[in-house]
């Protein structure tokens, strides 16, 4: 029998305990998060109102900055400027993707590092890469914690990630591999995909396309890992993964309730980490 890798509980526990710490904090601050919209994007405001909610959950406080879509590259680096600045905000995050006529790069440089909750700065991304302390990008975290929480063994096991992007592909191989795990990076230029999904012990499949992992083209026993979200034609909500794989699995995240809770829970750790240097900072 397939295990159910139970997101949306352990992101709960998880949740439970930063509620805990958050009310042990002495100091008169408390933790803060601001969240940076742009335009009117559906699936990011539905995004960042799950972020606010959840910090209010928890007893982080959040503010959200919402810019017009028409927001000059020059305004929104003024306010992330303001929010550098500013000393009872610990953690900044721009919901992605922005508009296209506003450059992600720049943008990302100009979050200050020690409040990138997101782990998307230059520098936090090299740091990931070094093996150096650094906020990981939240996705990817929640991903290990999953595993951990399972007890689900990385050591030498043949991981296939299928996606390279910045936000999830890039750092879960890092991730993976700092576990000791023999990682593979597919993509959608790689030519045998179903040579590599048969031959892997665990599969990350966050490729965006639905239902891309089908029962016939996976190994008896391996641990699917789905990171996609998609409506399909009734509505429902799934992943990269087609739930007709979950019984030849020995572990599998549901979608929803798997990887897209820990995100967010990641998230708030994230956000306790910046305060908690931050803290540290001042008394010294
Ligand atoms: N858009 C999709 N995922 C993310 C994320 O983890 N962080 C931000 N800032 N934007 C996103």
């Amino acid at each position: 029998m397939a295990i159910l890798m139970d997101g949306k509980a352990l992101s709960d526990q998880v949740k439970a305990a930063i509620q805990a710490d958050v009310l042990k904090i002495t100091e008169t601050r408390k933790p803060k998060l601001a969240v940076v919209l742009v335009g009117d994007d559906p699936a990011s405001q539905i995004y960042v109102q799950s972020k606010i909610k959840a910090c209010q959950q928890v007893g982080i406080e959040s503010v959200a900055k919402v810019f017009d879509a028409d927001i000059t590259q020059i305004e929104l680096l003024v306010a992330l400027k303001r929010l550098n600045q500013d000393t009872t905000v610990d953690g900044i995050l721009v919901q992605l993707p922005l508009p296209k006529h506003l450059d992600e790069q720049e943008v990302m440089l100009n979050i200050s590092p020690e409040k990138d909750v997101d782990g998307f700065h230059p520098l936090n991304v090299g740091r990931l890469h070094l093996r150096q302390a650094t906020f990981v990008p939240a996705t990817p975290k929640g991903i290990i914690a999953l595993i951990k929480a399972y007890n689900i063994d990385l050591e030498g096991k043949d991981v296939l990630v299928i996606g390279r992007s910045n936000l999830v592909g890039r750092p879960i191989a890092q991730l993976l591999l700092n576990e000791n795990a023999t990682v593979t990076i597919a993509h959608s230029r790689t030519q045998d995909l179903k040579q590599l999904t048969k031959a892997a012990d665990v599969i990350v499949a966050a490729a965006g396309v639905m239902h891309l992992i089908q029962p016939d083209t996976i190994k008896a026993g391996v641990v699917l890992i789905d990171v996609g979200i998609h409506r399909d034609s009734n509505g429902k909500l799934t992943g990269d993964v087609a739930p007709s794989c979950y019984e030849k699995a020995s572990y599998y995240t549901p979608v929803p309730k798997g990887v897209g809770p820990m995100t967010i829970a990641m998230l708030l750790k994230n956000t306790m980490q910046a305060y908690q240097r931050q803290v540290k900072q001042h008394e010294v």
